[in-house]
């Protein structure tokens, strides 16, 4: 699929994955390893705040360490995910009473370490894109009421970006979030969010659209929303696609799963400022649908026997 990615334009196509899934199974290694399928890997859970600063200025990098180097050695660009977050926090940024100054120096002490980190660390870190905060708007356009705004109003958001790009000059500068994929409240806040941040000169590069989808529920106008960023200075990427149904799958909803998969490529495909694709894993064997929306699944373009599915060819086409 990356191999198709790069044919016309300069587009990546990744997937998101877990330590344990690559060092485990054989069968799921021979098809992830393979960077003309793969050019790009985001760590599913591996960097995350819990994970990497579980104490006070503790760093610890060991999950992250297995998952960079297994994407050095397959020639793999990296997304890191994430900087700043509601959840998988440890207790002591959830729990904790904070003054203003210090959630701030919180957050900036974990994004510069992280982003040094991944400057030091990863391979070609120049072509590496980070989500600096993720998901801080909630769906009726206002901001999420998390430790971080709740202590410091929007300031937290200025201070994530100023002390990535502080740690790394390089990497593409990201906010994250999901059903960001066509236009509403919440796209109209992110516009906003983008245009107040550049006026004031703090380091944003890119929108990251999640894309976590529902077969035949698309909006109808994602290539105009993907514009309607670009306009704005930014370049989109698609990070954590994957499109699911209410279980059991039928042959139909199969072939809507593979409609759905080709519109929403194709829609990064025609917009210049679309930079690549990455799924949120790319077997229904680990997705992490079925644990978190009950009765739905088989969002992924392979099924949980690692057998492609006709998505995976609508992915294909969609280039
Ligand atoms: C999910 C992981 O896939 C799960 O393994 C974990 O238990 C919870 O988080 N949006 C995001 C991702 O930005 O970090 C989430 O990943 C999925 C939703």
């Amino acid at each position: 699929l990356n191999a198709v990615a790069k044919q016309h334009r300069k587009l990546y196509f990744g997937t998101a994955t877990n330590n344990e899934e690559f060092t485990n199974d054989t069968a799921y290694l021979n098809v992830i390893k393979d960077s003309r399928m793969f050019g790009q890997l985001t760590a599913a859970n591996s960097m995350k705040w819990e994970n990497t600063e579980p104490s006070p200025g503790q760093f610890t990098f060991a999950d992250a360490d297995q998952f960079v180097r297994f994407a050095q050695r397959n020639g793999q660009i990296l997304r890191g995910h994430n900087c700043v977050w509601h959840q998988q926090l440890p207790d002591w940024v959830l729990d904790g009473t904070f003054t203003e100054s210090e959630i701030l120096a919180a957050v900036e002490r974990h994004c510069g370490t992280l982003l040094e980190y991944s400057i030091n660390d990863a391979l070609n870190a120049s072509e590496d894109s980070w989500d600096v905060v993720n998901e801080v708007i909630n769906d009726d356009g206002t901001f999420r009421q998390d430790v971080f705004f709740n202590t410091s109003g929007t300031k937290y958001i200025a201070a994530a970006f100023r002390a990535a790009r502080a740690a790394d000059p390089h990497a593409k500068l990201y906010a994250n979030d999901f059903n960001i994929e066509g236009p509403g409240p919440k796209v109209t806040a992110y516009h906003n969010l983008i245009k107040t941040l550049k006026k004031e000169g703090v380091p944003i590069d890119g929108i990251g659209i999640q894309a976590h989808l529902i077969v035949g529920q698309l909006p109808s106008n994602i290539t105009e929303n993907l514009e309607s960023f670009t306009k704005l200075g930014v370049e989109v990427a698609l990070t954590e696609l994957d499109i699911r149904m209410t279980l059991p799958s039928t042959p139909q909803l199969l072939a809507q799963q593979k409609k759905d998969y080709e519109t929403v490529i194709s829609a990064c495909n025609a917009v210049k400022g679309c930079v690549g694709v990455t799924v949120w894993d790319f077997t229904d064997k680990y997705s992490w649908v079925p644990g978190t929306f009950t009765g739905e699944g088989d969002a992924c373009p392979w099924d949980d026997n690692l057998q492609k599915k006709p998505a995976f060819f609508g992915i294909i086409d969609g280039f």
